[in-house]
């Protein structure tokens, strides 16, 4: 069986980097699957689909041109890493990711990562629903100020404005609608170790993963 390790938690809890590091120290590849919901809020968007057209939007899921490819996330063509990561294309990521059916068209597309030597995947149902056997699940939490100044932080260094208050604001609107769900929702995976990454650096959160699997 392929190893993964998977990686839940709320919004802006720095999943992504510790995955990308994590990985990067075992070798294996990296599913960052909240790409794949900003990839249809973006496709919904620009084809002006009707966001609250739940079977429209699960059909922009199952029909997702996506390719990932190092740094690059490209949809028909064209490198969106960036534009993906806008506001707007979260808050409407987290809105389509609600329906069952948008859900579903991505299962396979995200079980078709695990690849030997390994995997390590981000999200917010990894350990729960997509990959329910990972010999390792972590939960991957931080204090909502913490969460809402690095997102700060990693919008400005895109050259995108940013607005600490309204971002928190944001935040705890999405986590809300995170847990709250009837698809899926966020929660710890049981068995899943907990890490508080609030008052860690990023050194030492990739270093508390790698200590759980080196025990595993
Ligand atoms: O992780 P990221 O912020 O990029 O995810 C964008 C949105 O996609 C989240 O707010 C969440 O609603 C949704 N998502 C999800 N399940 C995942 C990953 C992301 O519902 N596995």
């Amino acid at each position: 069986m392929i190893p993964v390790i998977t990686i839940d938690g709320p919004t802006a809890s720095g999943k992504g980097t510790i995955a990308h590091q994590v990985a990067q120290a075992l070798g294996w590849s990296v599913l960052d699957s909240g790409a794949l919901y900003r990839l249809t809020a973006l496709a919904v968007q620009e084809g002006g689909v009707d966001p609250a057209d739940e079977s429209a939007v699960a059909g922009v899921a199952s029909q997702l041109d996506a390719r990932f490819d190092g740094g690059g996330i490209w949809m028909a063509g064209r490198d969106v890493a960036v534009q993906i990561r806008q506001e707007p294309v979260g808050n409407l990521a987290s809105r389509v990711a609600a329906y069952g059916p948008v859900r579903q068209a991505l299962l396979a597309r995200q079980r078709a990562f695990r690849q030997a030597p390994g995997l390590v995947a981000d999200g917010r149902d990894m350990g729960t629903v997509v990959f329910p056997d990972a010999p390792l699940k972590i939960f991957l939490v931080a204090s909502a100020q913490a969460r809402a100044s690095r997102r700060c932080k990693q919008l400005k260094e895109k050259g995108f404005s940013a607005n600490l208050a309204s971002l928190l604001q944001d935040m705890q609107a999405r986590d809300a609608r995170d847990c709250s769900r009837s698809h899926a929702p966020l929660y710890a995976a049981p068995g899943a170790k907990t890490i508080d990454s609030s008052n860690l650096t990023i050194d030492a959160t990739v270093q508390a993963v790698l200590d759980y699997w080196s025990r595993v």
